[in-house]
């Protein structure tokens, strides 16, 4: 091989490096995002507009609040780690052991923390602040 052949291998290689680990990184998480999913036996509530990085960088909530992968019952997902949609482990439409049925994992998450800051606007009772 030619030098400037394998150093153009050599870059080539570094980019997809580059491009890889940057695929997996938060760096492009939407601001805003739209749940919505399909699936549920009856679909009776609108979808819900989440905002996701006001949650993490103005509302100060850690990225394990909302993002887990179990093993052995401790949760191992860090930043950085490519997550999943929620809807890939909870069933939308029944509990399979412990692990909670879609709606409700939502609705525990989401309503949870809220409840803990009744003080700020973070909807809990009505469901339209959310749906
Ligand atoms: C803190 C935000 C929040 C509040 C408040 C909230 N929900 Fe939800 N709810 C969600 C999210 C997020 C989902 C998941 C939506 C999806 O998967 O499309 C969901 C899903 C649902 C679903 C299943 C999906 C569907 O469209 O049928 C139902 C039913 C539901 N909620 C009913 C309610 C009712 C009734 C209330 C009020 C008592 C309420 N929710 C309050 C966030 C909330
Ligand atoms: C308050 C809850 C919450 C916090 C805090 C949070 N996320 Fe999320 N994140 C979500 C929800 C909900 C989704 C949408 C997943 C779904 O509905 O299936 C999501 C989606 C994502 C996605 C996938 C986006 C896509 O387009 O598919 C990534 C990546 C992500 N979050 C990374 C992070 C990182 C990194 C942090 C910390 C800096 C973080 N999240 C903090 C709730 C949260
Ligand atoms: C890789 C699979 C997986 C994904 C993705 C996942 N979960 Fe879970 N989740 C689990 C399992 C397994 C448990 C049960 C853990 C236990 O109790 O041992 C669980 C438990 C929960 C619980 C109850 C315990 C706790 O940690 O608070 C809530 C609430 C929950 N998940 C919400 C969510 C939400 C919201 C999302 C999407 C942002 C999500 N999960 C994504 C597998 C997953
Ligand atoms: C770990 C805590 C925590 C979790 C989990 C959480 N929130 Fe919040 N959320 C907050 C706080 C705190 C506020 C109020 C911020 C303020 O007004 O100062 C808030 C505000 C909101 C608001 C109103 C303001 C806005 O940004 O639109 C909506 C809607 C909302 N959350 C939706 C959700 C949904 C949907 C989920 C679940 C996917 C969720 N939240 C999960 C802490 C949390």
């Amino acid at each position: 091989m030619k030098k400037r052949t394998l150093l153009l291998a050599i870059f080539i290689f570094a980019a997809f490096v580059f491009l890889a680990v940057g695929a997996l990184t938060a760096l492009d998480v939407p601001d805003v995002i739209m749940i919505e999913n399909h699936g549920y036996k009856v679909d009776r509530k609108g979808p819900v507009k989440f905002h996701h990085k006001k949650h993490s960088a103005d509302y100060g909530d850690a990225c394990t609040e909302c993002h887990h992968v179990y093993k052995d019952g401790k949760n191992v997902w860090k930043e950085g780690d490519p997550v999943k949609k929620c809807s890939s482990c909870h069933d939308p439409n029944k509990k399979v052991g412990k692990v909670l049925k879609l709606r409700d994992a939502y609705h525990r998450d989401c309503k949870g923390c809220h409840r803990k800051h009744k003080d700020k606007k973070a909807p809990y009772r009505k469901c339209n602040n959310c749906h």
